[in-house]
């Protein structure tokens, strides 16, 4: 496992993220895209922001020179936001939205939106957290081998010596090895939101004094 400050150019690491996310959360990108084929432009600018912004928070599965998983763990996600707003990155973002290249569906930005507040008003005040497991995914090839364990576990290592408390994540219910994963690693429910049938799990795990 490498993080991505060892790896190399924050956009070629982005570009292959974003293949992987497209192929691993399939609702996501139908939700963002509807029936189209997605284009993975929004999700490549997005990750190359957050890997220039916290390389060390990015940890990269390779094989060979490929990147077969990833997970990001980021410190402070107000901070990010904070960034992208104070450094204008969202300008070239809302740019190239406005002008189409992200083929990002426009009816699905309610929805977004709706679920974004959903999730801040389930937590309870004590359960804010500011260390957020981003995003975690493994190529299909290579799951069922132990790369999502090791990559969490330099995620959260990297959360440690940042000082971070605890951390937090979202999960949907019916992610069976998603949920088996984070429960061996100690995370504990604090709350959830609806979608359609199913549900998203907001999950916490104590990094202080919790078993890694
Ligand atoms: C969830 C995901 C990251 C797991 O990656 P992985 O590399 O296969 O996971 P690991 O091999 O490290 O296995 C982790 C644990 O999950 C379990 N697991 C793996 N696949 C499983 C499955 N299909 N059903 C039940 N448990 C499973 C393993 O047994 C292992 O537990 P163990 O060590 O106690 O045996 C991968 O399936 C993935 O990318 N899914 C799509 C994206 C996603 O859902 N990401 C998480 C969003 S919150």
């Amino acid at each position: 496992m490498r993080s991505a400050a060892q790896v190399g150019g924050p956009r070629a690491i982005a570009a292959r993220m974003a293949a992987l996310f497209l192929v691993s959360f399939p609702d996501t990108v139908r939700a963002m895209f509807g029936d189209r084929p997605p284009r993975p432009e929004a999700m490549t600018d997005f990750f190359a922001f957050v890997v220039r912004t916290e390389p060390e928070g990015v940890q990269l599965a390779l094989a060979g020179d490929r990147i077969v998983g990833y997970a990001i763990t980021l410190a402070s996600m107000s901070r990010l936001s904070a960034r992208a707003a104070l450094t204008f990155a969202w300008v070239p973002w809302v740019v190239r939205f406005l002008g189409g290249r992200y083929g990002l569906s426009l009816g699905a930005l309610p929805g977004i939106a709706r679920s974004k507040v959903a999730f801040a008003r389930s937590f309870r005040p004590g359960d804010r957290v500011a260390a957020q497991v981003l995003s975690l995914a493994v190529d299909p090839a290579w799951r069922g081998r132990g790369v999502a364990r090791a990559l969490l576990e330099g995620g959260l290592d990297y959360l440690r010596r940042q000082g971070a408390p605890r951390v937090k994540l979202e999960v949907l219910d019916d992610n069976t090895s998603a949920c088996h994963l984070y429960e061996t690693f100690g995370f504990r429910p604090v709350g959830e939101v609806p979608y359609g049938p199913r549900r998203w799990l907001i999950l916490i795990k104590e990094l202080a004094t919790g078993p890694a």
